[in-house]
């Protein structure tokens, strides 16, 4: 694992370069993340380019053996650019131009952005592509599904749809544009979406919308990549990405790039409420589930964040070393911290890299400088892997299509994921989250939450596993839209019906209201949000609705289908039903559970065959003890030990 820092060389005078690497490689930091915003710099006019200051910066890194990963400076097109070509502005959902002066704003669709944004990605390749020092590349910065209406873009999009629909009568009978007499009797009467919120607009409309930016931004990232492995082709390209409002199908996103790399900003304030989600493990491990692979965090909580919003507190003593090898236990095998130093310039001077304005080392530095040691002793890390009994699916279009129309007050699609990430996790099992269309077959247990959109090959691809002998959790709100985002007209769950082995003969949206739901064993639990009221054909109940006029309906079903069984969750819970019925389901498929883990520890095991480690780290403000079977050695302490002690955010890693 390696530990690097996001670095702005043009943002300091060129003085501190020196120091600033000097340090660095003092401290322990193996890499750096340079040139992001820095395409004026480099390009200050229409084709005349300036390398000297960054063959000068990579100069000097390479003097202290700090490798670089070098970015296209893509999100940020200098002002020059925009004067000589006004029409690469990014048109927002108002139709009005983004004002230049801030980032991301312009139009990754546009053929003369694009030749531009080739040209000096070319330019960097093979000034800098054979160079040993620079060892990865990022493209552009946080790339978005995103929404431009400007005429190239809505070109695009109608020739998108006519490419997919063939007819405009089609795309009429699809969208249901019939509904509020919005039939299209010419293609250019087609709109990207506007700026009403989009659950006035055209349902059908808005996913294709979107399914349509995320193509193009995959197919943007693919064409810089490809910029650099025509010249290189040993370059190894990724960009980072986060969950935004619009976050991209992140599998198509890096389908074509050679590794994932995530934002990782974990929280710096615990929520009071214990039902609120805040580990990131969850967004760590679909991270790693994008490509089945190890990933990197290209940017790494630092300090307070701030800029865009109020200050957030500072990261507590711990959180700057725990949050960085909780990313490691998850599968990130380079953390990169952002930024360094804070800028004391610009729009982001309030969001704090590891040493303040005063440029003088302070504690998060030390803490930084302390996680180097650490990780530096983990190199047996380095070789193992991560085995899940345990996949959870994440897809995209499910996500999208709740954003676009919600379904009821509070529920939110991340939440039902995270409700079972979270139970599962709290037995110390290994979790991936996964595509709907991975390989299942290797899975003791899959949980497929609101399969709302309805999506051919994740259909079959849940029949086949549990016909084979797979234990599947289903949830509310599945089966309900074919792929066009249509309510589909039939009883629901619609395709799933007989996987499940009941019908949903009402539901009921209740938003914040409570229900009362018990189950077999004659536990109470509270419900809300959802009530999916089940008539069991083939299932048995596991749980019934304890008030209402549901009273005594099935809430949670189970049924045997061919070799496998498949259970059904039509209603959102507390945690307390999830962690029970993840305890009854681990019990049922032989997946082995750690007793007794305290609130917030999290446990995550890494195997390369021979050994397994054992990562315990405490995501709480309180001390925890955890016992274990045996003494065992810690790689962290370098010690034998028969119970685990973390301070808050502190991690430990036991040799099984
Ligand atoms: C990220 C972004 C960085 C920086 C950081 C803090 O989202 O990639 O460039 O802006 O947030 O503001």
């Amino acid at each position: 694992m390696k530990i690097g820092v996001d670095y702005y060389p043009e943002q300091w005078d060129k003085s501190m370069w020196n120091s600033d690497a000097e340090l660095m490689a003092k401290t322990g930091v193996k890499l750096v993340r340079i040139g992001e915003f820095a395409w004026a710099k480099l390009e200050p006019k229409d084709g005349e380019f300036d390398f000297a200051w960054l063959d000068e910066v990579i100069q000097i890194f390479s003097k202290y053996s700090i490798e670089v990963v070098l970015c296209t400076p893509t999100n940020c097109p200098p002002l020059w650019l925009y004067e000589a070509h006004p029409e690469i502005i990014r048109i927002g959902a108002d139709g009005k131009p983004l004002q230049i002066g801030i980032r991301g704003h312009r139009c990754i669709n546009s053929p003369v952005f694009m030749e531009y944004a080739k040209r000096i990605t070319h330019q960097l390749v093979i000034r800098y592509g054979s160079n040993p020092a620079v060892t990865a590349w990022q493209i552009d910065n946080e790339l978005e599904a995103y929404h431009c209406s400007c005429d190239v873009c809505k070109e695009k999009f109608r020739s998108w749809l006519l490419d997919k629909y063939d007819t405009l009568e089609n795309i009429n009978e699809t969208f249901g544009t019939v509904v509020w007499s919005n039939e299209y009797s010419d293609v250019s009467q087609i709109q990207p979406p506007t700026a009403y919120p989009q659950a006035w607009q055209n349902p059908a409309l808005c996913l294709d919308y979107y399914r349509f930016s995320s193509e193009r931004t995959a197919m943007y990232a693919k064409e810089l990549a490809m910029t650099i492995k025509r010249e290189a082709p040993k370059a190894k390209v990724t960009t980072n990405t986060w969950f935004c409002e619009d976050a991209p199908d992140f599998y198509k996103l890096f389908n074509e790039l050679d590794f994932v790399s995530y934002d990782n900003y974990p929280p710096v304030k615990l929520p009071k409420d214990s039902e609120e989600f805040y580990s990131h493990a969850f967004h760590l491990d679909l991270m790693r589930g994008i490509k089945g692979e190890k990933f990197w965090i290209m940017e790494q909580l630092s300090g307070a964040t701030g800029s865009w919003a109020p200050m957030s507190p500072t990261p507590q003593p711990g959180m700057i070393m725990g949050y960085s090898l909780q990313a490691l236990a998850h599968g990130a095998d380079t953390v990169v911290h952002f930024r360094w130093r804070t800028a004391t310039k610009g729009a982001e001077m309030h969001w704090h890299g590891l040493i303040d304005h005063s440029n003088v080392p302070g504690r998060r530095l030390f803490e930084f400088s302390e996680l180097c040691k650490t990780v530096s002793k983990l190199g047996v890390i380095d070789t193992t892997e991560i085995i899940s009994d345990i996949a959870i699916i994440y897809s995209p279009d499910n996500d999208r299509a709740f954003k676009i129309q919600p379904q009821a007050e509070g529920f939110y699609y991340l939440e039902q994921l995270k409700a079972f990430h979270k139970a599962f996790s709290a037995y110390g099992a290994n979790i991936d989250v996964v595509s709907p269309d991975a390989d299942l077959s290797h899975y003791k247990v899959v949980v497929a939450p609101c399969m709302y959109i309805y999506k051919k090959s994740a259909a079959e691809n849940i029949y086949r596993y549990v016909i084979n002998g797979g234990t599947l959790i289903m949830t509310n709100r599945s089966g309900v839209k074919d792929s066009s985002n249509n309510c589909i007209s039939e009883v629901l769950p619609t395709v799933y019906k007989e996987l499940i082995g009941a019908e949903i003969t009402e539901y009921d949206p209740i938003g914040s209201g409570e229900r009362t739901i018990v189950d077999f064993a004659g536990n109470r639990f509270t419900c809300r949000e959802w009530c999916d009221v089940l008539n069991p054909t083939t299932a048995k109940a596991y749980a019934e609705y304890d008030d209402g006029f549901y009273r005594c309906c099935p809430a949670v079903t189970m049924n045997r289908y061919c070799s496998g069984v498949t259970y059904y969750v039509g209603t959102v819970c507390n945690s307390d039903f999830y962690k029970s019925f993840a305890a009854n389901i681990m019990k049922q498929t032989g997946i082995p559970r750690f007793k007794g883990l305290p609130d917030g520890v999290e446990i995550t095991t890494r195997t390369n065959g021979l050994d397994d480690y054992i990562i315990f780290f405490n995501n709480s403000e309180q001390n925890a003890t955890i016992g274990l079977p045996k003494a065992m050695y810690s790689i962290i302490d370098s010690v034998g030990k028969d119970k685990i002690e973390l301070k808050p955010f502190d991690i430990d890693i036991i040799r099984k």
